[in-house]
């Protein structure tokens, strides 16, 4: 199962998603590959690759322009993490110049590079988690067009809540363009979540009318615990007590995604 993870609206916590529920997959021995999409690389730090390892590592930049089925294999490389689990969690990671492949955006069928390139590699993991930018261009539609699911990820809050219809609009309204016409969104993360904010109140129920069940409970909550470990590049296995809770909701939400993205990927 392939998993695009979007919002049009940047820091709404696609990376912290992707990174945790890495995790919480492996931990019950799922086999992950994580794909990073975004020039920011943010996702290949947090599993352990730093601008200066990357300078000399195949990424996502080589995979893309090299346009042969299955090279995505070239890029992958193991999670860093001190923790058991993260034999069980790859990375094709990005660098900077991810952006150059816009240049080639133009050319006819390049939006199916990283489809291609994943051919053949991504059916030895039970769950691929594409990481996009927070935008709908070029590379944020390479992962689309690699994708059978989309996951969004907002705060609750109008500007995140907009940026998610924006992705939800754009896969209904291109994916035939993709190659991928049944593709959808199947979940919806709601992440930094403070329930004595009125407003995340408020806009928590936005959410809900505007997407139903597709909403993935609990939201995650916002926790110092959480942006440590993102900080310091670490899973929250490895953040102690103060990181139990969310572990066990990463892990129910990993329940969710096994059961709803699959059902229609
Ligand atoms: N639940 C949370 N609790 C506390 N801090 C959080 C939480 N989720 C995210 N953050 C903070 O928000 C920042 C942005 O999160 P993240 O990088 O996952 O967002 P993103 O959607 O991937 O951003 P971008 O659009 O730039 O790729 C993190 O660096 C972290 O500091
Ligand atoms: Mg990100």
């Amino acid at each position: 199962m392939r998993v695009a993870v979007a919002n049009n609206k940047g820091g709404a916590g696609k990376t912290t998603a992707i990174a945790h529920l890495a995790e919480a997959l492996a931990d019950r021995g799922r086999h992950v590959l994580a794909v990073d999409m975004d020039p920011q690389a943010n996702l290949s730090r947090r599993l352990g690759y730093g601008e200066a390892d990357l300078s000399d590592m195949v990424t996502a930049a080589e995979v893309v322009a090299a346009h042969r089925k299955g090279c995505a294999a070239d890029a992958i490389v193991g999670c860093r993490w001190a923790v058991p689990a993260a034999e069980r969690i790859d990375l094709v990671p990005a660098r900077y110049d991810l952006e150059a492949r816009v240049a080639e955006a133009g050319q006819l069928g390049s939006h199916e590079r990283l489809d291609i390139a994943l051919s053949g590699v991504a059916e030895d993991y039970d769950v691929v988690l594409l990481d996009c930018p927070p935008s709908l261009g070029h590379l944020t539609q390479l992962g689309l067009a690699a994708a059978d699911t989309v996951v969004l990820v907002l705060r609750p809050e109008y500007d995140h809540l907009q940026g998610a219809i924006r992705v939800r609009d754009f896969v209904a309204g291109y994916r035939r363009h993709l190659g991928r016409p049944d593709l959808a969104v199947s979940g919806v993360i709601v992440n930094e979540h403070d329930r004595r904010r009125g407003l995340h109140v408020w806009h928590a129920d936005s959410v809900a009318d505007t997407f139903g069940d597709l909403v993935w409970s609990p939201p995650v909550p916002s926790r110092a615990v959480l942006a440590e470990a993102i900080d310091a590049a670490q899973p929250l296995r490895a953040r102690g007590a103060a990181a139990r809770p969310l572990l066990e909701i990463f892990s129910t939400l990993a329940d969710q995604l096994e059961v709803r993205a699959d059902a229609v990927a």
